[in-house]
């Protein structure tokens, strides 16, 4: 009753919230009581027998229709014509066209597959796909018309190699550094995650999805999967109603308002009820009260796991009842359904409309597609990575660096810089700079930051390079020692005279660039880490290139916060680059000499030390009547400050905030700023709005993200920005599970970062 109550305020709440945003169009996707295509289902379904009902049900990986690593057209058909399923995952390219055309030829119903791929960061799991970089450090250009781009991209690589259904985007608000999968969201608020998610789902979903170019996509992972325990994947989520309604179901709410077309449940466990079973969640809250009318597609193995691994349910017959009763409509990958459900709605356990509903879902999303209106599987792989793409990745890659620090050394001048030492592990490795969910990319797609600063320093200036130490140092067998990781395949320890070649190259140069950070596989399924910091010998190496005395540039390729606070203190210019895609190293490049200006913004606190970890920036109020921060909620031996806060990055330029204005009226606040360029470079500034809620029944969270905005401004010019808040947003979820506007006093805070010193602030009375 609680959850349903929620439900409908969030619902209310969310609603008005989208109708105010930009992505309002976003509803027509999907236009709802479609009668036409309705009736084109019933009829359809009408037609079915059980068998090819239960059929449809089913996704089949890829690996159970391979033999010798090609497809097996036997096994193929057993699953297609047989089987009658309704979808596959990884298969592509013209593997996926001879598997539709089998359905469409050589089945009774001559019902069209879906064809599910991840294709998180661009078609990246293609050989040659354009590879964008990774959502979380896409993320920090808090760029939604950008974002929108390079999920359209994408969309038209997919359906160029035979894909329909992306698996994205990944909604999971992330605030623990040492979960793997940090790095594939797109950070820890609630309101960020929405607003560039939905954008991503627009560019994949196109004006329709009928449309020759659109994927439906996949809001994931539903839901909690990242209120980890200790970072850990697939642990369980433990989560008061508040978080969840605050914090972990708004994105989604926002993307099925938005029209995404499918939804995947997690593989966590929510307050011990397991998502893929979880009727409450999936049933009741995301279908029956959001409106919800797209596939709901269990996580991989997900249905089995209720049995297997998580003891919800006595076989996988029982695994079975539970998903679909919980509103699971596709299985992916294992065959609990395929196996059972045949059975299970026979013997009357599971009602046929139970089943009806799920298999009119299925059809729906195919229907939506335009796949029975004649939309052709044409495989084109001229149509990947074009140069028009390349441009994209390199203005995604561009946007996606923070400036985490700079004392006078960046930008380069070029005129007085000679010699430049490019070392690390990562300065000239190709694949561990396009991240996870990444296969084998042909090395000419990618730039380097070596390929980079060859490219741009000029003929002038000498480039050397020297890797100097490995990412990781696996000393022991499967699991190393003092903080290492798990044995990648990385190679095997450093060898001093490897480190030595760099320090002796890097002492005869002018700069050092130094490339470190993780490998792709350190941050991914399921690989968490309990150590955030600078992995294997990075950090003595950096200390050694520190004692040279020459400045280093140190720029990081990474898919989570580091704990880097000995180089934050000394290294004089910092670049976070993340997993920056195909075209990062010229990014990087650019940047250090000056050819563009960096404008990321972090949207994950970066703790100094692992013991600060979960660390994210909205938090109870709880200070002191003096305003300090509440006696006791500190440790005795770190600050209470994360190294850099959510929000934080540099330009070379720097902006002035001035004139803050409020106007409330009946219905909304319209706040307005005045921001100014003060230095001497053009830049682009991330302007965030903070709203913090003085008293509240619940206690209040000490500041949230509101709004926020990306201004380009000329040195010397001042633009003055309105921004219009909904008095429903402010509303807050009292003790009896209600959703509502309580009256008071609020703080207005606008700024560069979340950090309170660098916010303008101002009040308001509703
Ligand atoms: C992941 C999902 C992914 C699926 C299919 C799972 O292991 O959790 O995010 O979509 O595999 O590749």
């Amino acid at each position: 009753m609680f959850i349903k109550q929620l439900s409908a305020f969030i619902g209310i709440f969310m609603l008005i919230l989208l109708v105010s945003s930009a992505s309002a169009q976003l509803s027509q996707i999907l236009p709802r009581g479609n009668n036409t295509l309705e009736k084109r289902i019933d009829e359809l379904l009408s037609k079915m027998t059980i068998d090819e009902k239960v059929g449809q049900l089913a996704q089949i990986d890829y690996g159970a229709i391979v033999t010798d690593g090609k497809l097996d057209l036997t096994k193929a058909r057993e699953f297609i014509v047989n089987k009658h399923i309704g979808s596959f995952l990884n298969v592509q390219g013209q593997e996926a066209k001879i598997v539709q055309d089998i359905a469409l030829n050589e089945t009774r119903l001559k019902i069209p597959l879906l064809l599910g791929k991840d294709a998180i960061h661009g078609h990246a799991l293609y050989p040659n796909g354009t590879v964008f970089p990774m959502p979380l450090g896409f993320a920090s250009s808090w760029d939604e018309s950008l974002m929108e781009k390079t999920a359209a991209i994408t969309a038209a690589e997919m359906t160029a190699t035979g894909v329909n259904w992306n698996f994205a985007p990944v909604f999971d608000v992330a605030r623990d550094a040492r979960w793997g999968r940090i790095i594939e969201g797109y950070g820890e608020d609630p309101y960020l995650n929405y607003r560039l998610g939905l954008a991503q789902v627009k560019g994949y979903q196109g004006e329709s999805l009928s449309d020759p170019n659109s994927v439906i996509a996949t809001g994931k992972h539903f839901v909690a999967y990242s209120e980890t325990i200790g970072g850990r994947d697939y642990s369980p989520a433990d989560i008061s109603m508040r978080t969840l309604y605050d914090i972990f179901l708004p994105p989604f709410k926002g993307a099925v308002d938005g029209g995404i077309a499918s939804i995947m449940t997690s593989f966590n466990e929510i307050n011990g009820d397991p998502a893929t079973g979880n009727a409450e969640l999936v049933r009741k809250t995301l279908k029956d009260t959001w409106g919800f009318d797209g596939i709901v597609v269990s996580d991989y193995n997900s249905v089995a796991m209720l049995y297997h691994t998580q003891f919800v349910a006595k076989d996988e017959m029982e695994a079975a009842k539970l998903a679909i009763e919980a509103g699971v409509d596709m299985e992916m990958t294992s065959q609990c359904y395929l196996n059972n459900l045949k059975t299970l709605v026979e013997s009357g356990q599971v009602s046929m409309d139970l089943l009806d509903d799920a298999v009119k879902r299925i059809l729906r999303g195919k229907f939506r597609l335009g796949l029975f209106d004649g939309k052709k599987t044409v495989i084109d792989e001229s149509k990947l990575n074009t140069p028009e793409y390349k441009e994209v990745a390199l203005q995604a890659a561009r946007e996606t660096l923070v400036l985490l620090k700079n004392e006078d050394l960046l930008p380069l001048d070029l005129n007085t810089v000679k010699r430049i030492a490019v070392v690390g592990p990562l300065a000239d490795d190709a694949q561990n700079q396009l991240g996870g969910w990444t296969m084998q990319q042909p090395r000419e797609n990618v730039k380097t930051v070596l390929d980079g600063i060859k490219a741009l320093a000029g003929s002038s200036v000498e480039v050397v390079y020297e890797k100097g130490v490995n990412i990781t140092e696996a000393d022991v067998e499967g699991v190393s020692s003092g903080g290492g990781v798990e044995d990648l395949g990385l190679g095997g320890s450093t060898s001093n005279a490897s480190m030595d070649a760099a320090i002796n190259a890097a002492k005869n140069a002018d700069v050092i660039v130094a490339v470190l950070g993780e490998a792709a596989n350190m941050s991914s399924e399921p690989n968490s880490r309990a150590y955030i910091n600078l992995p294997g010998r990075q950090e003595e190496f950096l200390k050694a290139l520190y004692a040279t005395g020459v400045p280093v540039v140190l720029v990081l390729i990474n898919g989570r916060p580091l704990t880097i606070e000995w180089a934050a203190k000394n290294i004089p210019s910092i670049i976070e680059a993340w997993f920056p895609g195909q075209e990062g190293g010229t990014a990087v490049a650019e940047a250090i000499f000056g050819k563009t200006n960096p404008s990321g913004k972090i949207t994950v606190t970066f703790p100094k030390t692992i013991g600060q970890v979960p660390m994210w920036y909205y938090h109870s109020h709880q200070k002191n009547w003096d305003g300090q921060e509440a006696y006791g909620q500190r440790y005795i031996d770190v600050e209470d400050e994360p190294l850099f806060p959510f929000g934080h990055g540099l330009s070379y330029t720097t902006f002035e905030y001035s004139d803050i204005t409020i106007v409330p009226t009946t219905n909304s606040i319209k706040v307005s700023v005045s921001v100014s360029n003060t230095g001497k470079m053009t830049g682009t500034e991330i302007v965030q709005l903070y709203i913090s809620d003085r008293v509240a029944s619940l206690v209040p969270m000490n500041k949230k993200l509101y709004r926020f905005r990306r201004i380009s401004l000329d040195p010397g010019h001042t633009r003055r920005l309105t921004f219009d808040i909904n008095v429903t947003e402010l509303s807050v979820l009292t003790k009896d599970g209600k959703r509502v506007v309580e009256p008071g006093d609020f703080d207005v805070l606008v700024g560069s970062s979340s950090d309170d010193s660098k916010l303008l602030k101002s009040s308001f009375k509703l």
